[in-house]
């Protein structure tokens, strides 16, 4: 088994490095190559994604990213921008299936804005298609308004579009994992407004004839967004698109109050993954030694247990987490008064301790 280490921009390199130290600890035999990536690599080599990181990644059985991006890249020609590095992993790899975990710990339901009773226990997992819709869509650019009331004039356009096996497929992963929890699949869109979106309804309605035993409602996307902060534990699994996903687990993720604890995982058809945690490079804090490890450190455990077949080992990872909570040890993002603030190297060192 192969693992490409990405740690990236920003915080990446440190919290990745707790990741790699966890893993190192577990005494199981797989093989970890470094390559750059980001806005690190750009610097370095000239290109967010060089080849020989994409072939690195492309050999490996999982990927361990830690963040991209940085302000001080934002002029770049969008090719060179740090983003693209995610993309193009995404799409080479033909990553289309996002799992986002929303979980509310139990010792830092106070962490949320929310009221503490309506996050405490939360557990909602957001299915996000990945390599689809107007991220990818063709044509997209910029020209002169071909027709309508500014014809003529400079205007930019993306296309959002579905073929149907990518809905059909990504539909099968929301019914397969819901299938492993609540049973309950809430498929958002936009079949209101937009035809891409009736079709996205209509074909994950069709899929689910093959699923009886799993309950699914349909929700607009801007319900959506409305019900997440009135009512998020009414949510099980929840699949949607690539743009609708992009915005809904950012605001799934900060109902737990503790972005910093949320990992996820992207994964192919043959469970090549990439792992990495929801929130991304902090670039305000990095060098510091004030990163919350834990995100990375739990992206490392889904991918012993989605793409390295190593259950146990990603339990123990899960048991130490949560016993380091317990301990009362927190990183600033999640700190509050009677715990004991600690950095990012204190963290890992306290999950290796806790893994026993
Ligand atoms: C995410 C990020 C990415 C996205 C960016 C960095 C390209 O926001 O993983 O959610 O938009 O998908
Ligand atoms: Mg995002």
């Amino acid at each position: 088994m192969k693992i490409a280490i990405l740690p990236g921009d920003g915080i990446g390199a440190e919290i990745v490095a707790e990741a790699v130290k966890v893993l190192k600890a577990l005494d199981l035999k797989f093989e970890m190559e470094q390559a750059d990536v980001g806005g690190t690599a750009y610097d370095r080599h000239g290109h967010p994604l060089p080849e020989a990181t994409l072939k690195l990644a492309q050999q490996a059985d999982a990927v361990l990213f830690g963040a991209v991006g940085d302000w001080k890249y934002d002029k770049l020609e969008r090719q060179f921008r740090p983003e693209q590095a995610i993309l193009g992993l995404r799409k080479h790899l033909g990553l289309f299936a996002n799992f986002r975990p929303a979980i509310c710990y139990e010792q830092l339901t106070h962490a949320s804005s929310l009221k503490p009773e309506l996050v405490a226990g939360l557990d909602i997992l957001i299915i996000r298609e990945l390599t689809g819709d107007i991220y990818f869509g063709q044509p997209r650019g910029r020209r002169d308004a071909p027709d309508g009331a500014f014809a003529g004039q400079p205007e930019a356009f993306d296309t959002m579009r579905y073929t149907r096996p990518e809905v059909e497929r990504i539909a099968r992963v929301a019914f397969e994992a819901a299938r492993q929890r609540g049973k309950r699949v809430t498929s958002v869109d936009k079949a209101n407004v937009l035809e891409t979106f009736q079709f996205w309804k209509d074909v994950v309605t069709e899929v689910h004839q093959d699923y009886p035993d799993v309950q699914l409602d349909h929700m607009y996307v801007d319900n959506a967004a409305m019900q997440l902060v009135k009512e998020p534990k009414k949510f099980d699994v929840l699949v949607t698109g690539n743009m609708f996903g992009d915005i809904l687990s950012d605001e799934a993720a900060m109902l737990t109050g503790s972005i910093g604890m949320l990992p996820s995982a992207s994964l192919n058809d043959k469970k090549q993954g990439l792992y990495e945690p929801s929130h991304g490079s902090a670039p305000d804090i990095a060098g510091k030694g004030i990163a919350n490890p834990l995100a990375t450190i739990l992206s490392a455990a889904m991918m012993l247990r989605f793409s390295l077949a190593q259950p146990k080992a990603a339990d123990r990872i899960e048991s130490a987490v949560k016993k380091v909570l317990a301990q009362g040890l927190r990183t600033p993002d999640i700190y509050s008064a009677g715990t004991t603030k600690v950095g990012t190297r204190e963290m890992g060192d306290a999950v290796l301790k806790a893994l026993g």
